[in-house]
């Protein structure tokens, strides 16, 4: 079966890398040269753990292939993937014109029996506007919704293994065809969902935005711990003992950011909107994490006796969370910014050197190791859960600082090894310190 998959984001590259390992004959396709030849040289375009051994394990192999070239990417293809990105408009809603710029570009050479499949997020109804269009253009493609659930510096092992596979097809030839597709994951006896359009797409966005409620739940709760004296990360365990709660996605902190959770909960918001349905805690989530991150602020500002005027504020970790250098709607940048803007001199460091956070924060100069950033810090913030910062030689890093102050927005350390260490210890949905 030969698959092309059009567009190489994070969901467009890592499907075309794992469909080729799967045994197909892969085309992955995207409009920016730079990116084409990147990849042809065996560069993934995205910072993605086992990303690079699979992807270049599979060019060698033949299997996978890079383009510009759409319209010859179609011409004799079986399955088409759109996974081009579907990015917040100001209104909140999604914006669909990359997915319908992709589809324009097929219709001329596209092989009039390949299934046509939106990966992209996109909200209810998009997949059969897409069929219409198509139709317009006298092309009577049949389609699909498929939804993807990777995430991010886990994204090999999440396709290779899901939790489930969602299907929203209308015809039986297409159910057989895309169960042929996942037919290798059948050894895991991974579940397959066969689901209508709709369904299937409303299935996307509905996790995505539960997940987000989760995590805003648990940040709220965290801040009812810090009043009253219990520890969050033992609620939370408690609560995810219970199998009907689980205990994924209740690990207190700054607040969720990404490309995905704070896109698709405003996309459902808008969406439901548009349709004149109510969903308040769809709202409310929204509104509680972007309140999460000036929390964020007011908690190192009261930590540095309620100034950073001129105290050196080191940061670890900037992306929005680890194995990563997305920087899409991190936490970090907001947090940032707020305390420079109240005059800290800033330091960061980021294990991934992330580029994007280069970009973002011009002015400052990205460390090159956790223990040069920290020194002379007045206080250190630990914003993302990189695996480094979890083992620190805090005695270390004591003789380093100027101030022994750190505050630890992932809860990643306890309270007593910290402070056994000499630090001040601030973290998140524990009794707050007065000093
Ligand atoms: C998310 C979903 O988890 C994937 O299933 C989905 O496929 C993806 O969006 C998408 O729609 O493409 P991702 O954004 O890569 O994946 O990252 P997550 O691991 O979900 O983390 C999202 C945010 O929530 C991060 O800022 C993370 O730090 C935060 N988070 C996560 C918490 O604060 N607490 C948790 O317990 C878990």
């Amino acid at each position: 079966m030969k698959i092309t998959v059009v567009g190489t984001g994070y969901v467009g590259l890592v499907s075309g890398v794992c469909f080729a390992e799967f045994g197909f004959d892969v085309t992955c396709v995207d409009k920016d040269q730079d990116k084409v030849s990147c990849l042809r040289n065996g560069e993934p375009t995205i910072f993605e753990p086992g990303l690079k051994k699979l992807m270049l394990k599979n060019m060698q192999a033949g299997r996978l292939v890079f383009t510009d070239d759409i319209a010859e990417a179609v011409k004799h293809t079986d399955v088409i993937f759109i996974a081009v990105g579907t990015p917040s408009q100001p209104d909140g809603s999604a914006n669909l014109s990359y997915v319908f710029q992709a589809v324009e570009e097929i219709i001329p050479t596209v092989n009039q029996d390949a299934i046509l499949v939106i990966k992209s997020t996109v909200p209810v109804g998009a997949t059969r506007s897409v069929k219409e269009f198509l139709r317009q253009h006298g092309v009577e493609l049949e389609v699909a919704f498929n939804p993807e659930f990777l995430k991010e510096g886990a994204a090999v092992e999440d396709f290779m293994h899901p939790d489930r596979i969602i299907l929203g097809i209308e015809s039986k030839r297409v159910k057989k065809i895309l169960t042929a597709l996942y037919r290798p994951l059948y050894v895991f006896n991974i579940p397959i969902q066969f689901t209508s359009l709709e369904t299937a797409e409303l299935s996307k966005y509905a996790s995505n935005a539960f997940l987000a409620m989760k995590i805003t739940f648990i940040n709220e709760i965290a801040n009812l711990c810090e009043v009253c004296g219990a520890d969050v990360n033992d609620v939370a365990l408690a609560m995810g003992l219970d199998k009907r709660i689980g205990d994924k996605f209740l690990q207190a902190g700054p607040g969720y950011g990404g490309s995905c959770f704070p896109k698709d909960t405003k996309a459902l918001k808008s969406l439901a909107e548009k349709i004149g349905v109510s969903m308040p805690l769809v709202s409310e989530t929204i509104r509680s994490n972007e309140l999460r991150r000036s929390k964020m602020v007011e908690k190192i500002l009261s930590a540095c006796g309620n100034s950073v005027k001129d105290k050196n504020i080191s940061v670890l970790g900037v992306t929005f969370k680890a194995n990563t250098d997305d920087m899409r709607d991190s936490p970090s940048v907001e947090i940032v910014q707020a305390l420079m803007e109240a005059g800290a001199v800033m330091r960061i460091y980021d294990p991934s050197f992330s580029e994007q956070a280069k970009q973002i924060f011009p002015t400052l100069r990205l460390d090159e190791s956790v223990y040069s950033c920290c020194d002379n810090a007045d206080a250190i913030v630990i914003l993302t859960d990189w695996s480094e910062f979890r083992a620190l030689n805090l005695h270390e890093l004591r003789n380093k600082v100027r101030n022994p102050v750190i505050i630890d927005l992932r809860n990643i350390y306890t309270v007593s090894e910290v402070e056994s260490a000499g630090f001040r210890y601030y973290s998140v949905g524990r009794k707050i310190r007065n000093n």
